[in-house]
C-alpha cells in the first residue's frame, strides 16, 4: 500500500472508532510488558513502541517508572487519543507521527517493540525499508520484540491483508544479525470475544 493510502486508512480508523471498537484492543498489554521486562529493560532503557497506536502499553511503561519511552505511529489521531488518556503523564513520553518504513531514527533504542504493525508490510520493499530502520534504530545488544499474527492467525487485520509468521520465518525476514532468544504464541480475545493467535518473539541484535 502507498504511504498516503496507508496513513489515510489508519487516520480513518482512529477518528471513527472508539478504543474498544478495534479488534486489537487490550485492556492490559501484559504479554508485551512481560517480554519487555524479560528482555532486560531497566528504568532508563530507551524503549520505542513502533505502530503503538492508542495502545495502553505506554501507560503501563510510564506507570512502572520507565523514563525513556517513545511511541511512533502513522496516525496522529491514535497518538492524540493515547496522550489524552495519559493526561500529564503524556509529557514524559516522546510521540512521533511517522511511517516506520520511511522514518529516520535519530537515536538507537535498547528495546524496539511492535505489536501488529510489521505484519501489514506485505511488500518486500516495505519490509526491507522497515528492517533497515530497525538496523539503525536498535543498539547492538538491544532487543526487538515483534508480535504478528501467527501462521494460523487471521489473514486480515483492520480489513487489510497481513503477512503471518512463526519465529523461524520472522527470523528469516529480519536477517542473520538478529538472534531469536524467545518466542511464544498468544491467544488474543477481541472486544467481541473472537480469538486471534499472535506469535510474539524476542530477537537480540548481534551485529
Ligand atoms: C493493529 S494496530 C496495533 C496498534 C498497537 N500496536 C496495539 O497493539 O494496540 C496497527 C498500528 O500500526 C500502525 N501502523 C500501520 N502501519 C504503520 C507504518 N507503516 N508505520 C507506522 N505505524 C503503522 C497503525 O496506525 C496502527 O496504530
Amino acid at each position: 500500500m502507498e504511504d498516503a493510502g496507508r496513513q489515510a486508512h489508519w487516520e480513518n480508523v482512529y477518528t471513527t472508532k472508539r478504543e474498544t471498537e478495534v479488534s486489537w484492543f487490550q485492556q492490559s498489554p501484559a504479554p508485551s510488558f512481560e517480554l519487555i521486562v524479560q528482555a532486560g529493560a531497566v528504568s532508563n532503557s530507551a524503549i520505542i513502541d513502533i505502530g503503538g497506536g492508542a495502545s495502553r502499553l505506554v501507560d503501563k511503561l510510564v506507570e512502572q517508572g520507565f523514563e525513556d519511552v517513545t511511541v511512533l505511529d502513522l496516525s496522529g489521531a491514535a497518538l492524540a487519543a493515547a496522550r489524552r488518556r495519559l493526561g500529564t503523564g503524556a509529557e514524559r513520553v516522546n510521540w512521533i507521527v511517522a511511517d516506520a518504513t520511511t522514518w529516520d531514527p535519530v537515536k538507537p533504542y535498547d528495546i524496539w517493540h511492535d505489536r501488529a504493525a510489521f505484519h501489514f508490510l506485505t511488500d518486500a520493499s516495505d519490509r526491507a525499508a522497515y528492517i533497515a530502520r530497525l538496523g539503525r534504530g536498535l543498539k547492538i545488544g538491544g532487543h526487538a520484540i515483534i508480535a504478528t499474527f501467527a501462521l494460523d492467525g487471521p489473514e486480515k487485520c483492520s480489513g487489510l491483508p497481513v503477512a503471518r509468521y512463526d519465529s523461524a520465518s520472522l527470523g528469516q525476514a529480519l536477517g542473520t544479525t538478529f538472534k531469536l532468544v524467545h518466542t511464544q504464541r498468544h491467544e488474543h480475545a477481541t472486544p467481541w470475544d473472537a480469538r486471534q493467535i499472535f506469535q510474539f518473539s524476542i530477537f537480540r541484535r548481534e551485529g
